[in-house]
């Protein structure tokens, strides 16, 4: 769903000459298809495309392809009459009627099956569709804009995507470039989200973010691209808690977890394929397990102190040595031992 404050940023040359593009694009009354890796804005592009054109205050109607099976998605398109299957007791409109005059966004276009290929190039080449089980010919004025993230050429040479859909589709192709091709953008969203967050979070000012962490994101390849971006912002600064010191953690995977379970499957082994018990000595990193029940979190946090303790302790209690001895940044140990109440 399309926000008003969703706005779309980005400062770099790459990004500029797609927006470039897009205002060059969006008045004229053709299909367009944007193509583009996950995550890269392609609903806010077909948004903006609509609201730069004049069909800007009709109907933006929005559908994933890859949502619904064959069958519902043509009706869900195209609209149904009564007893066109078990349960269709009166007529519905589909979203072609719903976008009459305005926009219809068809997100992952490239699952679309063959039969709803065969109609869709119809109405897209004379505005006439019939609906589900109808034999009325209804007619339209519905500009098309498909978005996938699928070579669709390569499908339509595949023989998965029809070649004359795509050469009716493509009238232009925005092709949107992933974040990592686009490196002045990173801090520039990630500044916007951050800001976001913070204000959700009534946090008085923003802090920015500490130099590691600036780093750190500027190295990463982003293979989420602006959506793991936000997700990335927004989970280390809710993690941070007092929005006074600039955010320095940044944790790229949340199931990142010194208790995340091994990788393995959970099926139980025949009893004699059991491994024997070996009665090895205890790993000296291990703490004293606790008898009975216990608060994992606690008894967790309260090792991870005994950690920064005894790290500092090996290194005189000089941080950034104890820092580098632990494998962490200053910045990071700096906030384990503030969490730990240790500074
Ligand atoms: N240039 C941008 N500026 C600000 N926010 C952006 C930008 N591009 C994308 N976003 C945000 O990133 C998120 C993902 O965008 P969007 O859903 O449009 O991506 P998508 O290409 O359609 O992804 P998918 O292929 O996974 O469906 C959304 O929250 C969107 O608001
Ligand atoms: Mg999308």
């Amino acid at each position: 769903m399309i926000k008003k404050q969703d706005q779309i940023i980005g400062d770099s040359p790459a990004f500029l000459d797609m927006m470039d593009q897009i205002s060059r694009a969006a008045p004229l009354d053709r299909p367009m298809l944007v193509i583009g890796e996950r995550g890269t804005g392609k609903e806010l592009i077909a948004w903006r495309l609509h609201y730069l054109s004049n069909r800007w205050n009709k109907a933006f109607q929005k559908m994933n392809c890859a949502a619904l099976a064959e069958t519902l998605l043509e009706s869900e398109l195209f609209g149904y009459e009564p007893g066109a299957f078990t349960g269709a007791r009166n007529r519905r409109a589909g979203r072609f009627e719903a976008a009459d005059e305005g926009s219809l966004f068809l997100d992952e276009i490239g699952t679309m099956s063959m039969a709803a290929q065969e109609k869709l190039l119809r109405v897209i080449e004379y505005g006439e569709f019939e609906r589900v089980g109808g034999t009325d010919t209804i007619t339209v004025d519905v500009r098309v804009i498909g978005a996938t993230n699928i070579d669709l050429p390569a499908a339509a040479d595949a023989g998965e995507f029809r070649h004359d859909l795509l050469d009716r589709l493509a009238f232009d192709v925005i092709t949107v470039p992933p974040l990592r091709e686009r490196r002045e953008d990173i801090m520039l969203l990630a500044e916007h989200f951050g800001m976001a967050m913070a204000r959700e979070l009534e946090w008085l000012v923003f802090p920015g973010f500490s130099k590691q962490a600036t780093e750190t994101m500027m190295d990463h390849h982003w293979p989420g691209n602006i959506r793991e971006l936000k997700n990335v912002v927004e989970r280390a600064i809710y993690r941070a808690w007092d929005g006074e010191q600039p955010v320095c953690d940044i944790t790229f995977d949340p199931f990142e977890s010194p208790f995340r379970p091994p990788a393995k499957t959970n099926r139980r082994l025949p009893a004699t394929a059991a491994p024997a018990p070996t009665a090895s000595p205890p790993d000296p990193a291990t703490p004293c397990l606790p008898d009975g029940p216990f608060d994992l979190r606690e008894e967790a946090a309260s090792f991870e102190r005994k950690l920064y303790e005894h790290a500092l302790a090996e290194n005189r209690f000089n941080q950034r040595a104890a820092a580098k001895h632990v494998g962490l940044t200053y910045d990071q140990f700096r906030h384990g031992l503030k969490k730990h109440d240790l500074l």
